[in-house]
């Protein structure tokens, strides 16, 4: 039986879909109408990939969470199927935040997510608290379980917070059941909690694989933990971290540890940390292993910050970036679309070596969705200082990315995009450059750009709302280089 709450959501996203469609980009996940934030259980199911997402399917602001729902077979082509989970049960009145999702050995789908409930104590003050709980279903609909919440203050370490406590991660190693979750310690910091259990719905707290240091933050979100070429990967989502040099910026941040994890004593030993995506809008990523074994990621493509000013034309918010590949390079994560993409690729425009000075557009290189590889290389004079890409451009609109040999960075720049408000528009991050050769994909899709760096070294992503007409491409150098380009249109 679906409570009221779960049926007007459906009829909700039933009745507004139809009319967002056309809006909605062409390969990215969205909610198809409403806010949307967080991936959610991000998983196989019965051979194919669902992912499910905070989701507040009446208005563009986000409001008590619901789970919305979609599925996939190749990542590409995304089929949108019923809310998932409404806040209608005593334990999660007040949200169904954050967790992840597994097929159980007998077949059914696990979710396994937080459950929030706000109370106003005698005082005045709120009393928050946030517990884990399991809904199990068919890959359509969900059955809350009378035994919740299966991870409550009992199964907490001593002292440790009950209202920030959230974001279960779970998969399956053979019969056994993992879970990571976000917490906070007597002291305050941010903790990441490993629970056990045999069966999905009884579980042991494990071990406590990682504490948060001052730089990154006072609480993590949304942690990930999962194997990876030979090590381990540590991922979270941190609130409020500090800038360090330019590779952690101010404000959330996702930040992964590349380090070796031992299951008996629960201890990860950090070998390197890194920003995971160094553009405007990336979040709470979240991973699966696909079905021939490779490490895909996905994330919210958007942050706390930016997402309190939705685009005033379009009648949805929140999309999530394009499903990455991930693997490591020495101690380095890297990620790259995942290669289903290329079947998608049309039209090839194909120019190698032009010579590139003055600002310039080539024939046939423009567009709002499209799969674009540069080649950047030096020319015979001195090298140059800066090479500077603007696409979504046109009357004095454009987003531009510019590459610094000399300095070793790449600076990307949405100031000029037409976004009204004056967030955070601009950031510079470290790259290779190889004596001022380097490779760069962009992948645009109407409303959004992603930008891999030397084949995945670094990725940078972010949000741009310029009205669609705008769609010319030009390059310029303050010395003379040449570029090579590789342009298909994605067509699905
Ligand atoms: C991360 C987060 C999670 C929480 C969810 C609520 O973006 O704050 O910690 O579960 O969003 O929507």
């Amino acid at each position: 039986m679906h409570s009221n709450l779960l049926k007007k959501a459906r009829l909700t996203e039933d009745k507004k879909r139809k009319e967002v469609f056309p809006q909605l980009p062409r390969f990215h996940v969205t909610g198809g109408c409403g806010w949307i934030n967080d991936p959610n259980g991000f998983a196989p199911y019965k051979g194919e990939y669902h992912l499910f997402f905070q989701y507040y399917p009446y208005d563009k602001h986000w409001g008590p969470m619901h789970w919305g729902h979609v599925k996939t077979k190749d990542f590409i082509h995304w089929k949108f199927l019923p809310a998932a989970l409404a806040p209608d049960q005593e334990y999660d009145r007040d949200g169904c935040f954050s967790g992840g999702a597994v097929e159980m050995p007998d077949g059914r789908h696990l979710l396994l997510y937080t459950g929030v409930r706000k109370d106003q104590l005698d005082d005045g003050s709120m009393r928050v608290e946030q517990t884990q709980c399991v809904a199990i279903g068919d890959g359509l609909d969900y059955q809350k379980l009378p035994e919740n919440p299966v991870i409550g203050a009992p199964l907490l370490p001593p002292g440790n917070s009950t209202w920030d406590f959230r974001d279960p991660k779970v998969w399956c190693e053979g019969d056994t059941f993992y879970a990571v979750a976000a917490n906070r310690n007597q002291s305050g910091r941010g903790e990441v909690l490993l629970y056990q259990s045999h069966d999905g719905i009884h579980w042991h707290l494990a071990g406590i694989p990682a504490s948060c240091t001052e730089e990154n933050g006072p609480m993590w979100e949304c942690p990930d933990l999962f194997p990876l070429d030979g090590k381990h990967v540590l991922m979270h989502s941190a609130l409020a971290m500090q800038a360090s040099g330019l590779e952690f910026h101010p404000g959330n941040g996702t930040v992964c540890h590349i380090g070796r994890f031992n299951r008996q004593t629960c201890a990860f030993t950090e070998e390197a940390i890194q920003t995971v995506d160094y553009g405007l809008d990336f979040y709470a990523p979240q991973t699966l292993l696909s079905l021939d074994n490779r490490r895909i990621m996905i994330a919210w493509m958007q942050n706390w910050d930016s997402s309190v000013y939705p685009p005033e034309n379009l009648q949805f918010i929140g999309q999530m970036t394009f499903p990455r590949e991930l693997r490591l390079s020495g101690t380095r994560l890297c990620q790259w679309p995942v290669r289903e993409i290329e079947a998608c690729r049309q039209n090839p425009v194909i120019r190698s070596d032009v010579p590139i000075q003055d600002e310039q557009s080539l024939p046939e290189v423009s567009g709002r969705v499209l799969d674009l590889s540069l080649q950047i290389r030096p020319g015979e004079e001195a090298l140059y200082q800066s090479f500077t890409i603007k696409f979504a451009s046109a009357k004095g609109m454009y987003t531009e990315l510019t590459c610094y040999p000399e300095k070793g960075t790449i600076r990307i720049d949405r100031s000029h995009s037409g976004f009204p408000r004056d967030i955070a528009h601009v950031r510079e991050f470290p790259v290779s450059f190889r004596e001022g050769e380097i490779d760069l994909r962009l992948l645009l899709d109407k409303w959004s750009f992603e930008l891999f760096v030397n084949g995945g070294e670094q990725a940078a992503s972010a949000t741009l709302y310029t009205p669609l007409t705008a769609d010319g491409i030009t390059f310029s150098s303050d010395r003379q280089i040449y570029l090579s380009v590789e342009k298909y249109d994605l067509i699905f």
